[in-house]
């Protein structure tokens, strides 16, 4: 992999809302996490619905190290970063996940939004982040989005029809804004297009599932705590309403 400009995906994320890096994972971490998936998939206990693979993060730490990556830190933080976020230096990520799923399909999606609210705000709150585990096209169902919509302010027309198409090879990265109207194109063969997606938000943004009790203690000890914080743990919302906390914790918190 070349060194990454992150700069330059910031502002692609900004100004176009998305951004493609190539050969992101190489092909050793590629063939780990295959393996790895391969694993998971055949446990009884494993949540699926159809070939998609629900929370990946609660079977291997793998899968929270490698969305914990420094290069995909130094592209987020400028975007999802709250900047008034005291208790964890600003260099380092103080946004969340929102939820880790393996998508494998093959059929039309229409446009939506990830993000559940149009805005046209400078600021980005949610981030969508894609690993292609194998080469995807137009043939065999990419993601199909339409330019300059993430701003928009609007749920998405679902009329339109000039899509991108984003087609990239195994390895590649892509990250988008969840407010662009994006959705699938329909497989025109059947080759494997299977890609581990990750939502990533703001801290402020309730996860869509109780990641908090439903990460096994076993993972959780194999966590730094720069990831114990990344999936959710140290801006949990108080039980006791009779002390008055900050919500925004520190790596401090960790430790009990
Ligand atoms: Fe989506």
């Amino acid at each position: 992999m070349k060194k990454i400009n992150h700069k330059l995906h910031v502002n692609k994320i900004k100004k176009n809302g998305y951004t493609i890096i190539k050969n992101f994972l190489s092909i050793n971490e590629l063939s780990l996490i295959k393996n790895k998936i391969k694993k998971i998939e055949n446990q009884k206990s494993t949540v699926k619905t159809g070939n998609n693979i629900w929370h990946l993060h609660n079977y291997d730490e793998i899968f929270t190290n490698v969305i914990c990556k420094k290069d995909i830190q130094k592209i987020l933080i400028p975007l999802l970063n709250d900047p008034f976020y005291k208790n964890i230096n600003l260099n380092l990520p103080n946004y969340i996940l929102g939820e880790s799923m393996i998508i494998d399909e093959k059929g039309f999606m229409n446009l939506h939004l990830d993000s559940y609210i149009p805005s046209s705000s400078s600021k980005l709150y949610m981030a969508n982040v894609l690993f292609l585990l194998d080469d995807r096209s137009r043939d065999n169902a990419c993601t199909i989005l339409i330019k300059n919509t993430h701003r928009k302010d609007s749920y998405p027309d679902r009329n339109k029809k000039n899509y991108t198409y984003l087609e990239g090879k195994k390895g590649d990265l892509i990250i988008y804004d969840s407010r662009i109207w994006h959705g699938r194109c329909e497989a025109k063969t059947n080759t494997s297009n299977r890609t581990l997606v990750y939502i990533v938000q703001s801290w402020f943004i309730k996860q869509r599932f109780d990641y908090i009790h439903l990460l096994p203690k076993k993972i959780f000890k194999k966590l730094s705590n720069l990831e114990k914080q990344f999936l959710g743990f140290c801006s949990i919302p108080p039980k006791d309403n009779k002390k008055i906390i900050s919500i925004r914790q520190g790596y401090e918190v960790l430790k009990n």
